[in-house]
């Protein structure tokens, strides 16, 4: 039962975590790129509840391809993002490589009883999502030319977006459980999470917030290799009814880079939470479902 990030326990009041993320290139512009590879990589803290302190660059880079340039403005972006969240770049690696890849590795602390797992949800707990699903369709849509440059600078705006207000907001209120969403989808996320706390999860789709251009792009057949590996990982623990159309339900399979937060909170509390969300511009936050029971390990999805 892997959770977000590695965590060691150093004095009875701090424990830390450590992380690493790094990718190739998902959107052209190498500022914005530099961005989303931080609010990504920074994402594991803030999913358990943790402040990233420190981050180290990792570059790959192909030196005798490409402008020298590209590299600066990706790092200059990420040096941004950084700053946007408090968080001190103190060094990193790059090696010349046929194939760019840029991310880091990040530091973080939370205090040892205040620690957010990916485990720990309880029946009854309400399921809040912080960000709109479907940015690897979109990704994918992008590459193959056919997004157009506002649907792409929108979800960009997404990816590149802190999860920390959310994960200070969740800490304030007290939460059972939080994970982020990224490589395995919603549902691939969600069967982790009811396994490790051997409860079910059901959710309504209507309730989950969906870039609509994701719902357009996948019912024209574009996705990503990896929404059909999650796909063919996951079903099986994945009851989703006939009436979700094939489209949405490829939403809910679809690898998200840089994803919300899915935070898992006792009933009584989860309505506040949700207005101190929307209060803090996190608009797309919504309760998309509840834990149950029975059957442990099973998400289902009605409509
Ligand atoms: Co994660
Ligand atoms: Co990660």
């Amino acid at each position: 039962m892997l959770d977000d990030a590695g965590v060691y326990r150093l004095t009875d009041d701090i424990a830390i975590i450590q992380t690493i993320d790094f990718f190739t290139p998902i959107v052209d512009d190498p500022y914005t790129f530099g961005q989303i590879a931080v609010a990504n990589a920074l994402s594991d803290v803030y999913a358990m509840g943790g402040k990233p302190i420190t981050a180290m660059n990792i570059v790959c880079f192909p030196i005798d391809s490409l402008d020298i340039s590209v590299l600066q403005k990706i790092l200059k972006g990420g040096v941004a993002k950084l700053s946007e969240a408090g968080v001190p770049l103190v060094g990193g690696h790059s090696i010349d490589d046929p194939e760019l890849k840029y991310g880091l590795s990040v530091t973080g602390t939370v205090h040892p009883r205040k620690l957010v797992a990916n485990s720990g949800a309880e029946p009854g707990d309400k399921i809040i999502l912080t960000k709109p699903l479907g940015t690897g369709i979109i990704n994918t849509a992008l590459k193959a030319g056919v997004a157009p440059q506002e649907t792409v600078d929108k979800v960009t705006r997404y990816m590149a977006a802190l999860n920390d207000r959310a994960s200070e907001l969740m800490q304030e209120a007290g939460v059972h459980a939080c994970t982020d969403i990224t490589g395995f989808g919603l549902i691939g996320h969600s069967i982790q999470l009811a396994r490790n706390s051997r409860v079910g999860i059901n959710y309504n789709i209507s309730a989950i917030p969906i870039f609509h251009e994701a719902d357009e792009f996948a019912g024209r057949g574009l996705s990503p290799g990896g929404l059909r590996r999650n796909r063919e990982f996951y079903s099986a623990s994945a009851t989703i009814s006939d009436e979700v159309s094939s489209s949405l339900q490829d939403v809910l399979f679809d690898p998200q880079t840089s994803g919300g937060l899915l935070i898992f909170i006792s009933p009584d509390k989860a309505e506040l939470l949700l207005g101190k969300l929307h209060g803090a511009g996190i608009e797309d936050a919504a309760i998309i479902g509840e834990v149950v029971a029975k059957p442990e390990g099973m998400i289902t999805v009605v409509k």
